[in-house]
């Protein structure tokens, strides 16, 4: 078996290491079976267009079922093979003969027949990963739901901003994680249509049915132009994309996971299943897939970026360039697929601990900016007045009566202990139970507010 392709027009044997070195076969094991699938609907095509010999087209449908069917044999995966599509030709040319084998070839080229299998892996591909995201969803969702009342401190510049959930806090991750699969739901539109029947790029003379392999293969259409058909890639670029911004918000996750489970914080404690040791100190545990992930953010950062630039200066239509892009669509793809479903697994299997989350919840002044709200609520103070006085306050040492009273005689003048203040109404403002309660705003940390949003997400995860 060879390479039948180069025959006509090229001599010689080339040497297996430029075979190599202009060899897809590496990338194409990803697209074998959609090539069969390919294959099929060509050849039915072609054979209720008249194009080729019913003789043939049985001899060849045999062969090509045999192969779905049994496997493909390894020969046609041979390097010097430039790609699959060649391989598989000669494989049938092999079992059915050249008068045969050598007719399937007829009305396209492997540029529109590449693009076809891609197109089908990808959109394989996107099925599963959202499969993996709706998971990772329903498990946030499930977990806030148990967690409505765990009180723990929010972060912003990563200090103790003031106190919200973890339910709060697991369902912005679950609010990011749906516009993630409505993106990638959204590009998978515009994967599914067909190049198929365009030929090299100028499409062809005979009279081929470009619908009847659309319908065959489950597109949703045609793309219009055989040009743009066969030579462009922003489909891939598009699904690296939204990959890229996917394992952007699970990096922020997992570095969460890791800050959260290191000993200075002790928020959460991972499964060991997804922890390592070290080799030399027995005590670690460490949050290696947590950070595996985190780095794997870069990886698929890293493919959408070498897949841009490949595509940024090619000219129309078909280029060779367009093979390099190949591997870095599928890296993306199985690092993302991989990482959303160690995600799903990593998050469910977390036990949080809610006291050591309460009592960071009272401390770094979390609850300060309540204490200002209050002191525009009961006594009409201007916020701005409310909350350098409570800064003042905070910059003695402790929040008190006395330090507040003090503060606002040094900073407005007033005694709000004549006003009415007591002890009890400043201990009530700094209670983080309270002050999440008061949180009842749509999209807040309240109870009420987040056993709505437990329901609103529920039913919209049900929709995408
Ligand atoms: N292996 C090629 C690719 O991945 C298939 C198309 C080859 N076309 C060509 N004219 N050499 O893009």
């Amino acid at each position: 078996r060879h390479d039948q392709i180069r025959e006509g027009r090229l001599s010689g044997n080339r040497n297996a290491f430029i075979a190599r070195y202009l060899s897809s076969m590496d990338a194409d094991r990803r697209i074998a079976s959609p090539d069969l699938r390919v294959d099929m609907a060509h050849l039915a095509m072609l054979k209720q267009q008249g194009l080729i010999p019913a003789e043939h087209a049985k001899l060849l449908a045999g062969a090509l079922l045999r192969m779905y069917t049994d496997g493909i044999p390894g020969e046609a995966y041979d390097e010097r093979f430039e790609d699959i599509h060649a391989g598989i030709e000669g494989e049938l040319i092999a079992e059915a003969g050249i008068d045969a084998g050598g007719r399937l070839h007829l009305a396209r080229s492997r540029n529109d027949e590449v693009a076809t299998c891609l197109r089908i892996r990808v959109r394989e591909d996107i099925l599963e990963i959202l499969g993996s995201v709706s998971s990772l969803r329903k498990i946030l969702i499930d977990l806030a739901d148990g967690h409505a009342k765990t009180v723990m401190p929010g972060f912003t510049h990563l200090q103790h901003a003031q106190p919200t959930t973890l339910a709060h806090h697991l369902l912005a991750y679950e609010e990011a994680f749906s516009r993630d699969a409505e993106r990638l739901f959204d590009t998978y539109t515009r994967v599914n249509r067909s190049p198929l029947g365009s030929a090299a790029f100028a499409s062809t003379g005979f009279p081929i049915d470009r619908e009847m392999t659309r319908r065959l293969l489950g597109f949703d259409c045609i793309l219009g132009n055989s040009m743009d058909a066969v030579s462009g890639r922003d489909f891939a670029l598009e699904v690296l994309s939204a990959l890229t911004i996917m394992m952007a918000n699970a990096s922020r996750l997992c570095e969460e996971l890791i800050l959260w489970s290191s000993a200075f914080v002790g928020f959460v404690e991972l499964d060991d299943i997804y922890c390592s040791t070290s080799s030399i100190m027995p005590q670690k545990k460490n949050p290696d897939c947590a950070e595996i992930m985190r780095g794997h953010a870069g990886t698929v950062a890293g493919a959408f970026q070498s897949a841009l630039i490949c595509m940024k200066g090619l000219p129309m239509s078909y280029n060779r360039d367009l093979q390099t892009l190949t591997p870095h669509l599928w890296n993306g793809i199985s690092h993302t697929a991989a990482s959303m479903e160690i995600l799903a697994g990593m998050v469910q299997t977390a036990v949080f601990d809610k006291e050591k989350m309460y009592r960071e919840s009272e401390r770094g002044f979390s609850t300060a900016t309540e204490l200002a709200d209050t002191l525009v609520r009961d006594f009409g103070l201007p916020f701005r007045t409310a909350h350098n006085i409570v800064g003042r306050a905070v910059r003695s040492g402790e929040i008190t009566l006395s330090t507040i009273e003090e503060a606002g005689k040094e900073i407005a003048g007033i005694s709000l202990k004549e006003r009415g203040l007591t002890e009890d109404r400043i201990r009530k403002a700094l209670d983080p139970t309270l002050v999440v309660a008061a949180k009842r705003v749509a999209g807040g940390p309240a109870e009420e507010a987040i056993v709505y949003a437990i329901r609103l997400r529920s039913g919209l995860l049900k929709k995408h």
